[in-house]
């Protein structure tokens, strides 16, 4: 039986891919499965958590026990997390959060026109920076998917972001990120450690991940 680390606690996962509408028949997305994030709800709510999961569309099921929000767009994301935030001990972003979106939303499926060869697109909220900064004793960690450079990129997301822990992922290896049930992570913590992990399934880096993010709260709230 796992231990009931998070008894009593809210935690805040998102998960998934985020669709960026075009037209109605056209979208921007990535290859997240939510695979990652699920099993971060599903060892949450083992540990005796309250869970709520934000989730982007994806073809699996949410664990039992978790209170289940879907949304589509980095916008919905972005309102779903704001409002769970206030009450949350835990907030984890798992998700791939779309960066860009269309400028414009057609209603109509678009026609190829001379002229409109480039599609505009425009930045779209970072949710994990913007939790950031109204942080209130929540622990705040987020996750990085990367293909190069994976330290440098991390310790500057949990700066930039003011994250407690940034979960990072090279994206590039076998066995991690996108759609598998492994992952291989480095943890970075604000306190400037490290911690890198071997191939492990992503139920066992959810358990670690929630085991470190127990103990962050703990100390926040020394
Ligand atoms: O879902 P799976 O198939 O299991 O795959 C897991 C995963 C690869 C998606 C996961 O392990 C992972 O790395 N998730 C983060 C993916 C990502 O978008 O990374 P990023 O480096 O672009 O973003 C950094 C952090 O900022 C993330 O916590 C992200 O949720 C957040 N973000 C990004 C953009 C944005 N507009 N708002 C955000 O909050």
């Amino acid at each position: 039986k796992p231990k009931q680390d998070l008894a009593g606690r809210k935690v805040v996962i998102t998960a998934g891919p985020t669709r960026e509408k075009i037209d109605p028949v056209r979208y921007i997305t990535n290859h997240s499965s939510g695979k990652m994030g699920y099993a971060i709800a599903e060892e949450a709510v083992a540990a005796g958590a309250e869970v709520t999961l934000i989730s982007g569309p994806v073809s699996i099921k949410a664990p039992d026990g978790v209170k289940l929000i879907n949304i589509e767009s980095a916008e919905e994301m972005y309102h779903a997390a704001m409002e769970e935030y206030e009450n949350a001990n835990i907030v984890i972003k798992t998700a791939a959060v779309s960066d860009y979106r269309p400028k414009v939303c057609f209603s109509q499926k678009m026609k190829k026109q001379p002229g409109d060869e480039v599609l505009e697109l425009e930045r779209t909220k970072d949710i994990l920076f913007e939790l950031g900064q109204k942080k209130k004793g929540q622990i705040l960690i987020g996750f990085a998917a990367e293909t190069e450079r994976v330290d440098v990129y991390a310790k500057g997301k949990l700066k930039k972001k003011n994250a407690d822990m940034i979960v990072a992922n090279n994206v590039t290896s076998e066995g991690a990120g996108f759609g598998t049930d492994t992952n291989i992570v480095t943890l970075f913590k604000k306190d400037g450690t490290s911690e890198e992990l071997p191939l492990m399934s992503k139920k066992d880096v959810a358990a670690k991940i929630l085991q470190e993010a127990a103990i962050l709260l703990k100390d926040e709230q020394k």
